[in-house]
């Protein structure tokens, strides 16, 4: 069994290499389950309704979100009906929409799981480790898969560490820039951070003049997504049909 996972969707640029090479990627790779995270699909915060299903219609099974859920409100009004959307479990508001689903894969149940970390990381409720280990008690799968969305390489590496026994898949996001550690951690395929499908000559995707201009001077910005030639980001791993453990892992990495 093969997933494959695609880093944050960052606005149309993102859009549009998703658009571009998912097909031909999912060609190569075959996998039998695609997910993406999209939290900043839609002008670089959050996500619409008509992103979504464009989301879903280039070759996503399911999306994952991240701190900028909740960021387009219309999200609120469609959240209940979209079914393929994971959204953290530990974010603020808790009550709406799924952090947890599963999808019947040939023979196995197969756990698909959004958390935020909590290291400079606004709106979380609660530890994702307390979460996580809730989710295990709570819910019975063949296989765990992980989003955890988190600023740091550290709480990410602590979380694989303590989860990677119970997990298939771990791949962290948020960052937008891709790490070079992916493993295969006992069995688990982990990537401290999957990196972004984004504008090249950016800043994590934004719009590089607005960045610096706010870190310089500190003059208050809109958020402007890059526009420009764009690179496309995402992982995926191998999980052994007897040992149902992951025995393969490869980024990928194209840039324009
Ligand atoms: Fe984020």
């Amino acid at each position: 069994m093969r997933i494959l996972f695609i880093g944050d969707i960052v606005g149309s640029p993102g859009r549009q290499m998703l658009q571009q090479h998912l097909p031909a990627l999912k060609t190569k790779i075959c996998p039998d389950l695609t997910i993406v995270n999209g939290e900043n699909a839609a002008h670089g915060k959050g996500i619409t309704k008509k992103i979504y299903h464009q989301l879903l219609s280039c070759g996503a099974d399911y999306i994952t979100m991240g701190n900028h859920t909740f960021s387009k409100s219309e999200l609120k009004m469609f959240i209940q009906e979209a079914d393929r959307l994971i959204r953290p479990v530990n974010l603020i508001p808790m009550e709406l929409g799924e952090g947890v689903r599963f999808a019947q894969v040939q023979d196995k149940r197969i756990g698909m799981v959004n958390l935020c970390g909590q290291v400079f990381m606004d709106n979380v409720a609660r530890s994702p480790f307390e979460c996580m280990s809730e989710i295990f008690n709570r819910h019975a799968a063949d296989l765990w898969f992980v989003d955890f969305h988190a600023e740091t390489t550290g709480e990410k590496e602590t979380f694989a560490q303590v989860f990677a026994d119970r997990c298939v898949m771990i791949v962290g996001t948020h960052t937008h820039v891709q790490t070079a550690d992916e493993q295969l951690m006992r069995g688990c395929g982990y990537i401290s951070d999957v990196g972004m499908c984004g504008a090249f000559d950016s800043i994590l995707g934004r719009d590089k003049r607005e960045v610096i201009e706010r870190t310089l001077y500190q003059i208050k910005t809109r958020y402007t997504v890059a526009e420009g030639p764009a690179m496309l980001c995402g992982v995926w791993t191998e999980i052994d049909d007897l040992t149902g453990r992951a025995s393969f892992i490869e980024r990928i990495q194209i840039r324009p």
